[in-house]
């Protein structure tokens, strides 16, 4: 599944000019093709996951990295650690209070660039997330609040309450591409929310779903693609004000 998401990893650290000197943290980093490509733009980094098995892939592909298993909404680095944060669909509309975290541990002027679904129907491809549909409703009910992150004004909004300044709204180029309609099933199934559906259905039904789904949008030569909305914020921690002098 991540390695469609680099374009969105390159993007964001290309628009908050991450680059040698910066230490940067990675929120809910997953397996840590984030934090790697941060690396290879000259970032000290840290990442935190709550998943010890993904954190334990972070850990192989940087073992110079400070990567911890943990809690987003209990940072356990201190006050001003950092340059730069990001996260990848990682703080949803149901973590909000992760984002006064992030502000905590930021340096004053540090940056933080978050990304989160945008209009995922409006989406041409996203018939690919359709299958996550078979969950039952009261988790099709939480999936909803958690993607409400991506509405107009709604991460601006987020922002600004815990203090963030110049706040920018981008387009952040996300598609997933696979080789053929099974491999992206398989792919599409070891997402948290296809597991949720999963438990209601099971893993055969989950995965014919997706595979339908896929060889529906076959097209002679290509890799199955689907691209859809995802919506980036850039921020930023104020300076510190000089104290005034009279
Ligand atoms: C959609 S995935 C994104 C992962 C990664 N950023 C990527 O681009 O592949 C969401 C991640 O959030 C992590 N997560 C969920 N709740 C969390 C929490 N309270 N604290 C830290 N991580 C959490 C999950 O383990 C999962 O890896």
């Amino acid at each position: 599944m991540e390695p469609s998401n680099s374009r969105e990893y390159v993007t964001v650290h290309h628009r908050l000019g991450v680059g040698s000197g910066d230490r940067l943290l990675d929120v809910a980093c997953g397996a840590g093709l984030a934090v790697e490509l941060a690396r290879a733009r000259g970032a000290t980094c840290s990442g935190i996951d709550a998943s010890q098995r993904l954190v334990a892939v972070a850990r192989d592909r940087s073992p110079d990295a400070d990567l911890r298993v943990g809690d987003m909404h209990a940072l356990p680095w201190q006050d001003a650690a950092f340059d730069v944060v990001t996260s990848f669909r990682g703080i949803w509309g149901t973590t909000e209070p992760a984002v006064g975290e992030v502000h905590r541990v930021l340096a004053p002027g540090g940056r933080i660039g978050i990304t989160v679904w945008g209009h995922i129907r409006a989406s041409s491809g996203g018939w690919a997330l359709a299958p996550f549909g078979l969950a039952s409703p009261v988790k099709r009910e939480h999936q909803a609040a958690m993607v409400t992150l991506g509405r107009q004004g709604a991460g601006e909004e987020l922002l600004a309450r815990y203090g963030f300044v110049d706040i920018e709204r981008v387009e952040v180029p996300f598609a997933f591409e696979f080789a053929d309609a099974a491999t992206f099933a398989r792919a599409l199934a070891s997402s948290g929310p296809a597991y949720e559906a999963i438990q209601d259905v099971g893993e055969a039904a989950f995965l014919q779903a997706a595979t339908d789904q896929a060889r529906e949008h076959l097209r002679e030569g290509l890799p199955v693609r689907a691209e859809i909305a995802v919506v980036g914020y850039l921020a930023r921690k104020p300076r510190r004000r000089r104290p005034t002098t009279t």
